[in-house]
Protein backbone atom coordinates (compact mmCIF):
# COMPACT_ATOMS: atom_id res chain seq x y z
CA UNK A 1 0.00 0.00 0.00
CA UNK A 2 1.68 3.70 -0.84
CA UNK A 3 0.99 6.51 1.53
CA UNK A 4 -0.23 9.73 -0.70
CA UNK A 5 1.88 12.22 0.10
CA UNK A 6 0.10 15.69 0.91
CA UNK A 7 2.17 17.59 -1.80
CA UNK A 8 2.96 19.98 0.46
CA UNK A 9 5.74 20.92 -1.44
CA UNK A 10 4.43 20.11 -5.22
CA UNK A 11 4.39 23.77 -6.19
CA UNK A 12 7.79 25.27 -4.83
CA UNK A 13 9.35 21.79 -6.36
CA UNK A 14 7.46 22.27 -9.67
CA UNK A 15 8.72 26.06 -9.94
CA UNK A 16 12.39 25.44 -9.12
CA UNK A 17 12.51 22.63 -11.71
CA UNK A 18 10.50 25.03 -14.10
CA UNK A 19 13.08 27.95 -13.37
CA UNK A 20 15.06 25.45 -14.97
CA UNK A 21 13.72 23.61 -17.61
CA UNK A 22 10.98 25.43 -18.88
CA UNK A 23 11.14 24.80 -22.15
CA UNK A 24 11.52 27.81 -24.45
CA UNK A 25 7.88 28.28 -26.59
CA UNK A 26 7.49 31.21 -29.10
CA UNK A 27 3.95 32.41 -27.19
CA UNK A 28 6.16 32.34 -23.71
CA UNK A 29 8.45 35.32 -22.60
CA UNK A 30 11.33 35.04 -20.02
CA UNK A 31 10.46 33.82 -16.38
CA UNK A 32 9.14 37.16 -14.61
CA UNK A 33 8.36 38.96 -17.71
CA UNK A 34 4.89 39.66 -18.14
CA UNK A 35 3.02 38.46 -20.97
CA UNK A 36 1.29 39.44 -23.96
CA UNK A 37 -2.71 38.33 -23.22
CA UNK A 38 -3.22 38.27 -27.29
CA UNK A 39 -0.07 36.07 -27.65
CA UNK A 40 -1.46 34.06 -24.75
CA UNK A 41 -5.01 33.58 -25.85
CA UNK A 42 -4.08 32.70 -29.21
CA UNK A 43 -1.47 30.01 -28.15
CA UNK A 44 -4.00 28.55 -25.63
CA UNK A 45 -6.49 28.10 -28.44
CA UNK A 46 -4.51 26.80 -30.96
CA UNK A 47 -3.11 24.28 -28.14
CA UNK A 48 -6.55 22.87 -27.79
CA UNK A 49 -6.53 20.04 -29.83
CA UNK A 50 -2.94 20.09 -31.32
CA UNK A 51 0.28 19.47 -30.08
CA UNK A 52 3.41 21.98 -29.67
CA UNK A 53 5.48 21.22 -32.67
CA UNK A 54 2.95 21.02 -34.28
CA UNK A 55 1.25 24.45 -33.36
CA UNK A 56 4.40 27.02 -33.13
CA UNK A 57 4.66 27.89 -36.91
CA UNK A 58 1.10 28.47 -37.15
CA UNK A 59 1.58 30.64 -33.99
CA UNK A 60 4.67 32.66 -35.48
CA UNK A 61 2.69 32.90 -39.00
CA UNK A 62 -0.60 34.80 -37.24
CA UNK A 63 1.40 36.48 -34.91
CA UNK A 64 3.74 37.63 -37.26
CA UNK A 65 1.06 38.97 -39.85
CA UNK A 66 -1.40 39.94 -37.21
CA UNK A 67 0.76 41.43 -34.28
CA UNK A 68 -2.14 42.53 -32.49
CA UNK A 69 -5.57 41.43 -31.29
CA UNK A 70 -7.08 44.78 -33.14
CA UNK A 71 -5.06 43.43 -36.24
CA UNK A 72 -6.72 40.07 -36.27
CA UNK A 73 -10.17 41.62 -35.29
CA UNK A 74 -9.79 43.47 -39.36
CA UNK A 75 -8.97 40.40 -40.84
CA UNK A 76 -11.57 39.20 -44.03
CA UNK A 77 -12.73 35.52 -42.31
CA UNK A 78 -11.24 34.09 -45.06
CA UNK A 79 -8.19 34.69 -44.78
CA UNK A 80 -8.15 33.77 -41.09
CA UNK A 81 -9.67 30.09 -42.43
CA UNK A 82 -6.76 29.77 -44.65
CA UNK A 83 -3.99 30.75 -42.16
CA UNK A 84 -5.76 28.29 -39.62
CA UNK A 85 -6.02 25.30 -42.31
CA UNK A 86 -3.87 22.49 -41.70
CA UNK A 87 -4.77 22.67 -37.59
CA UNK A 88 -8.19 21.65 -38.27
CA UNK A 89 -11.31 21.70 -36.23
CA UNK A 90 -12.30 24.57 -38.35
CA UNK A 91 -14.83 26.23 -36.01
CA UNK A 92 -12.15 26.94 -33.72
CA UNK A 93 -10.93 29.70 -36.43
CA UNK A 94 -14.02 31.25 -36.67
CA UNK A 95 -14.62 31.57 -33.01
CA UNK A 96 -11.08 33.01 -33.08
CA UNK A 97 -11.94 35.64 -35.48
CA UNK A 98 -15.40 36.35 -33.73
CA UNK A 99 -13.14 36.77 -30.01
CA UNK A 100 -10.69 38.84 -31.34
CA UNK A 101 -13.72 41.20 -32.72
CA UNK A 102 -15.31 41.46 -29.42
CA UNK A 103 -12.23 41.96 -27.37
CA UNK A 104 -10.71 44.73 -29.45
CA UNK A 105 -14.55 46.12 -29.55
CA UNK A 106 -14.53 46.07 -25.85
CA UNK A 107 -10.66 47.33 -25.56
CA UNK A 108 -8.78 44.41 -24.26
CA UNK A 109 -9.22 41.17 -22.42
CA UNK A 110 -11.55 40.51 -19.68
CA UNK A 111 -8.62 39.73 -16.69
CA UNK A 112 -10.81 37.08 -14.97
CA UNK A 113 -11.40 33.38 -15.68
CA UNK A 114 -15.12 34.04 -14.79
CA UNK A 115 -15.03 37.15 -17.59
CA UNK A 116 -12.43 35.46 -20.29
CA UNK A 117 -15.22 32.29 -20.05
CA UNK A 118 -17.82 34.95 -22.22
CA UNK A 119 -15.94 34.99 -25.22
CA UNK A 120 -16.51 32.78 -27.97
CA UNK A 121 -14.25 29.37 -28.20
CA UNK A 122 -13.09 29.62 -24.31
CA UNK A 123 -14.15 27.31 -22.18
CA UNK A 124 -13.08 26.50 -18.29
CA UNK A 125 -9.78 25.22 -19.19
CA UNK A 126 -8.57 27.85 -21.65
CA UNK A 127 -10.50 30.68 -19.14
CA UNK A 128 -8.29 29.26 -16.29
CA UNK A 129 -4.91 28.77 -18.56
CA UNK A 130 -5.19 32.25 -19.79
CA UNK A 131 -6.55 34.19 -16.49
CA UNK A 132 -3.12 32.29 -14.75
CA UNK A 133 -0.61 32.48 -17.45
CA UNK A 134 -1.32 36.33 -18.48
CA UNK A 135 -3.20 38.05 -15.40
CA UNK A 136 -1.52 35.76 -12.74
CA UNK A 137 -5.13 34.82 -11.21
CA UNK A 138 -4.86 31.72 -9.12
CA UNK A 139 -6.79 29.37 -11.43
CA UNK A 140 -5.69 26.03 -12.48
CA UNK A 141 -5.90 24.94 -15.48
CA UNK A 142 -6.15 21.11 -16.14
CA UNK A 143 -5.46 19.53 -19.46
CA UNK A 144 -5.21 15.70 -20.39
CA UNK A 145 -1.79 16.34 -19.76
CA UNK A 146 -2.15 17.65 -16.52
CA UNK A 147 -4.58 14.72 -15.95
CA UNK A 148 -2.56 12.11 -16.28
CA UNK A 149 0.26 13.61 -14.03
CA UNK A 150 -1.88 13.90 -11.29
CA UNK A 151 -3.43 10.34 -11.98
CA UNK A 152 0.06 9.22 -11.17
CA UNK A 153 0.80 11.23 -8.38
CA UNK A 154 -2.28 10.14 -6.78
CA UNK A 155 -2.43 6.48 -8.47
CA UNK A 156 -6.18 7.03 -9.50
CA UNK A 157 -7.98 3.61 -9.83
CA UNK A 158 -11.26 4.09 -9.64
CA UNK A 159 -13.68 5.49 -12.15
CA UNK A 160 -12.15 7.55 -14.21
CA UNK A 161 -14.75 10.31 -14.66
CA UNK A 162 -14.82 10.85 -10.94
CA UNK A 163 -11.23 10.53 -10.29
CA UNK A 164 -10.81 13.56 -13.23
CA UNK A 165 -12.88 15.40 -10.50
CA UNK A 166 -10.57 14.33 -7.85
CA UNK A 167 -7.36 15.18 -9.58
CA UNK A 168 -8.65 18.86 -10.35
CA UNK A 169 -9.69 19.53 -7.13
CA UNK A 170 -6.42 19.19 -6.16
CA UNK A 171 -4.78 20.91 -9.00
CA UNK A 172 -6.88 23.64 -7.76
CA UNK A 173 -6.17 23.45 -3.86
CA UNK A 174 -2.40 23.09 -4.61
CA UNK A 175 -2.30 26.83 -7.31
CA UNK A 176 -0.01 28.77 -5.61
CA UNK A 177 -0.67 32.84 -5.13
CA UNK A 178 2.43 33.96 -6.44
CA UNK A 179 3.09 32.35 -9.83
CA UNK A 180 -0.01 30.33 -10.87
CA UNK A 181 0.93 30.97 -14.75
CA UNK A 182 4.25 29.35 -14.47
CA UNK A 183 2.59 26.89 -12.31
CA UNK A 184 -0.15 25.77 -15.08
CA UNK A 185 3.10 25.94 -17.62
CA UNK A 186 5.44 23.64 -15.28
CA UNK A 187 2.62 21.09 -15.20
CA UNK A 188 2.57 21.02 -18.90
CA UNK A 189 5.86 20.91 -19.63
CA UNK A 190 6.07 18.12 -16.43
CA UNK A 191 3.72 15.92 -18.55
CA UNK A 192 5.02 16.63 -22.12
CA UNK A 193 8.55 16.12 -21.24
CA UNK A 194 8.92 13.67 -18.19
CA UNK A 195 5.51 12.28 -17.27
CA UNK A 196 5.17 11.37 -20.81
CA UNK A 197 2.18 8.78 -21.25
CA UNK A 198 4.22 5.32 -22.51
CA UNK A 199 7.61 5.63 -21.03
CA UNK A 200 7.99 8.53 -17.71
CA UNK A 201 11.00 9.55 -17.28
CA UNK A 202 11.08 8.87 -13.04
CA UNK A 203 15.00 9.10 -12.50
CA UNK A 204 14.83 12.62 -13.27
CA UNK A 205 11.03 14.03 -12.60
CA UNK A 206 11.01 16.36 -9.43
CA UNK A 207 8.19 14.91 -8.06
CA UNK A 208 9.34 11.66 -8.01
CA UNK A 209 9.13 10.88 -4.50
CA UNK A 210 5.84 12.02 -3.84
CA UNK A 211 4.73 10.12 -6.71
CA UNK A 212 2.32 6.64 -5.66
CA UNK A 213 2.21 5.07 -8.90
CA UNK A 214 6.08 5.54 -9.05
CA UNK A 215 6.02 4.06 -5.42
CA UNK A 216 3.73 1.24 -6.70
CA UNK A 217 6.58 0.37 -9.61
CA UNK A 218 3.92 0.64 -12.94
CA UNK A 219 3.24 4.33 -13.31
CA UNK A 220 2.84 3.95 -16.76
CA UNK A 221 -0.22 2.34 -16.19
CA UNK A 222 -1.67 5.59 -14.97
CA UNK A 223 -4.17 6.81 -16.32
CA UNK A 224 -6.53 4.20 -15.89
CA UNK A 225 -9.22 4.63 -18.30
CA UNK A 226 -12.28 3.33 -19.61
CA UNK A 227 -11.55 1.09 -23.04
CA UNK A 228 -11.82 3.53 -26.19
CA UNK A 229 -14.86 3.06 -28.35
CA UNK A 230 -13.79 2.57 -32.13
CA UNK A 231 -14.44 5.18 -34.32
CA UNK A 232 -17.31 4.47 -37.14
CA UNK A 233 -15.88 4.34 -40.85
CA UNK A 234 -17.26 7.20 -43.67
CA UNK A 235 -16.51 6.54 -47.10
CA UNK A 236 -16.46 9.33 -50.10
CA UNK A 237 -15.21 9.96 -53.27
CA UNK A 238 -13.38 13.00 -54.04
CA UNK A 239 -12.66 14.15 -57.47
CA UNK A 240 -9.77 16.20 -58.44
CA UNK A 241 -9.98 18.48 -61.57
CA UNK A 242 -7.17 19.31 -63.29
CA UNK A 243 -5.94 21.97 -66.25
CA UNK A 244 -2.64 23.35 -67.26
CA UNK A 245 -1.48 22.00 -64.17
CA UNK A 246 -3.94 23.56 -61.73
CA UNK A 247 -6.63 22.07 -59.85
CA UNK A 248 -10.18 22.79 -59.01
CA UNK A 249 -11.34 23.63 -55.59
CA UNK A 250 -14.75 24.63 -54.12
CA UNK A 251 -15.57 26.21 -50.62
CA UNK A 252 -17.46 23.74 -48.26
CA UNK A 253 -20.72 25.25 -46.94
CA UNK A 254 -20.57 27.70 -44.04
CA UNK A 255 -22.12 24.94 -41.45
CA UNK A 256 -20.85 21.67 -40.86
CA UNK A 257 -17.48 19.59 -40.52
CA UNK A 258 -14.98 21.77 -42.25
CA UNK A 259 -16.97 24.71 -42.96
CA UNK A 260 -15.97 27.67 -45.10
CA UNK A 261 -13.04 25.47 -45.62
CA UNK A 262 -11.48 25.46 -49.04
CA UNK A 263 -11.66 21.48 -50.11
CA UNK A 264 -12.03 19.50 -53.40
CA UNK A 265 -15.14 18.20 -54.46
CA UNK A 266 -16.65 15.49 -52.49
CA UNK A 267 -20.50 14.73 -52.10
CA UNK A 268 -21.84 13.35 -49.24
CA UNK A 269 -19.54 10.64 -46.76
CA UNK A 270 -21.46 7.65 -45.45
CA UNK A 271 -20.96 5.10 -43.09
CA UNK A 272 -20.78 1.09 -43.35
CA UNK A 273 -20.27 0.74 -47.28
CA UNK A 274 -18.60 3.43 -50.03
CA UNK A 275 -21.34 5.34 -51.99
CA UNK A 276 -21.07 4.74 -55.50
CA UNK A 277 -18.74 6.57 -57.61
CA UNK A 278 -20.71 9.12 -59.46
CA UNK A 279 -18.72 11.98 -60.54
CA UNK A 280 -20.10 15.61 -60.85
CA UNK A 281 -19.52 15.29 -64.21
CA UNK A 282 -18.32 13.30 -67.41
CA UNK A 283 -14.70 13.19 -68.08
CA UNK A 284 -12.13 10.33 -68.22
CA UNK A 285 -11.89 9.26 -64.89
CA UNK A 286 -8.60 7.62 -63.51
CA UNK A 287 -8.74 6.15 -59.92
CA UNK A 288 -5.65 7.46 -57.97
CA UNK A 289 -6.17 5.50 -54.31
CA UNK A 290 -7.58 6.33 -51.22
CA UNK A 291 -6.09 8.63 -48.24
CA UNK A 292 -7.25 8.17 -45.04
CA UNK A 293 -8.07 10.77 -42.62
CA UNK A 294 -9.19 11.03 -38.43
CA UNK A 295 -11.56 12.94 -37.47
CA UNK A 296 -12.92 13.47 -33.90
CA UNK A 297 -16.05 11.22 -34.16
CA UNK A 298 -14.97 8.92 -37.49
CA UNK A 299 -12.62 7.79 -40.14
CA UNK A 300 -12.43 9.02 -43.28
CA UNK A 301 -11.64 6.51 -46.34
CA UNK A 302 -11.66 8.68 -49.47
CA UNK A 303 -11.12 7.44 -53.00
CA UNK A 304 -9.81 10.09 -55.19
CA UNK A 305 -10.15 9.97 -58.63
CA UNK A 306 -8.77 12.53 -61.59
CA UNK A 307 -9.33 13.81 -64.58
CA UNK A 308 -7.79 16.84 -66.89
CA UNK A 309 -10.89 18.70 -68.57
CA UNK A 310 -11.05 21.41 -70.50
CA UNK A 311 -13.77 23.49 -69.15
CA UNK A 312 -14.71 24.70 -65.74
CA UNK A 313 -16.47 22.26 -63.81
CA UNK A 314 -20.06 23.10 -63.10
CA UNK A 315 -21.15 25.66 -59.72
CA UNK A 316 -18.71 27.79 -57.86
CA UNK A 317 -14.92 27.50 -57.67
CA UNK A 318 -11.76 28.32 -58.57
CA UNK A 319 -8.11 26.70 -60.22
CA UNK A 320 -5.41 26.79 -57.87
CA UNK A 321 -2.00 25.51 -58.02
CA UNK A 322 -1.49 22.90 -55.69
CA UNK A 323 2.05 23.69 -55.30
CA UNK A 324 1.19 27.22 -53.83
CA UNK A 325 -2.29 26.29 -52.17
CA UNK A 326 -1.73 26.04 -48.57
CA UNK A 327 -5.35 26.84 -47.86
CA UNK A 328 -6.80 23.20 -47.94
CA UNK A 329 -7.34 21.12 -45.03
CA UNK A 330 -5.47 18.07 -44.32
CA UNK A 331 -7.58 15.67 -45.24
CA UNK A 332 -7.74 17.26 -48.83
CA UNK A 333 -4.06 18.44 -48.72
CA UNK A 334 -3.47 14.59 -48.49
CA UNK A 335 -5.70 13.72 -51.41
CA UNK A 336 -4.13 16.09 -53.83
CA UNK A 337 -1.06 15.05 -52.76
CA UNK A 338 -2.06 11.84 -54.40
CA UNK A 339 -3.08 13.43 -57.70
CA UNK A 340 -0.15 15.88 -57.77
CA UNK A 341 2.89 13.02 -56.68
CA UNK A 342 3.81 16.01 -53.90
CA UNK A 343 3.66 15.90 -50.25
CA UNK A 344 1.37 17.37 -48.55
CA UNK A 345 1.86 21.30 -48.27
CA UNK A 346 2.00 22.80 -44.86
CA UNK A 347 3.92 25.49 -43.20
N1 LIG B 1 -0.42 23.30 -24.00
C1 LIG B 1 -1.45 24.12 -23.80
N2 LIG B 1 -1.04 25.33 -23.39
C2 LIG B 1 0.31 25.28 -23.34
C3 LIG B 1 1.31 26.20 -22.98
N3 LIG B 1 0.99 27.42 -22.60
N4 LIG B 1 2.59 25.78 -23.02
C4 LIG B 1 2.87 24.54 -23.43
N5 LIG B 1 1.99 23.64 -23.78
C5 LIG B 1 0.70 23.99 -23.74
Amino acid sequence: MTRRSDFRELPARLLAWFDRHARVLPWRAPIGVARDPYRVWLAEIMLQQTTVPHAAPYFQAFTQRWPRVEDLAAAPEEDVMRAWAGLGYYARARNLLKCAREVAARGGFPETSAGLRELPGIGPYTAGAIAAIAFGERSAAVDGNVDRVFARLMALKGEWAEEKKRLAAEVARLVPDERPGDFAEALMDLGATICTPAAPNCMICPLTDMCAARAEGAPERYPVKPPKVAKPVRYGHAWVYRRRGKVWLVRRPPEGLLGGMLALPSAVWQEGEAPEAVPPSKADWQALGEVRHVFTHFTLRLSVWQAETPRNPAGEGMWADPEEETGLPTVFAKALALATGGKVRRR
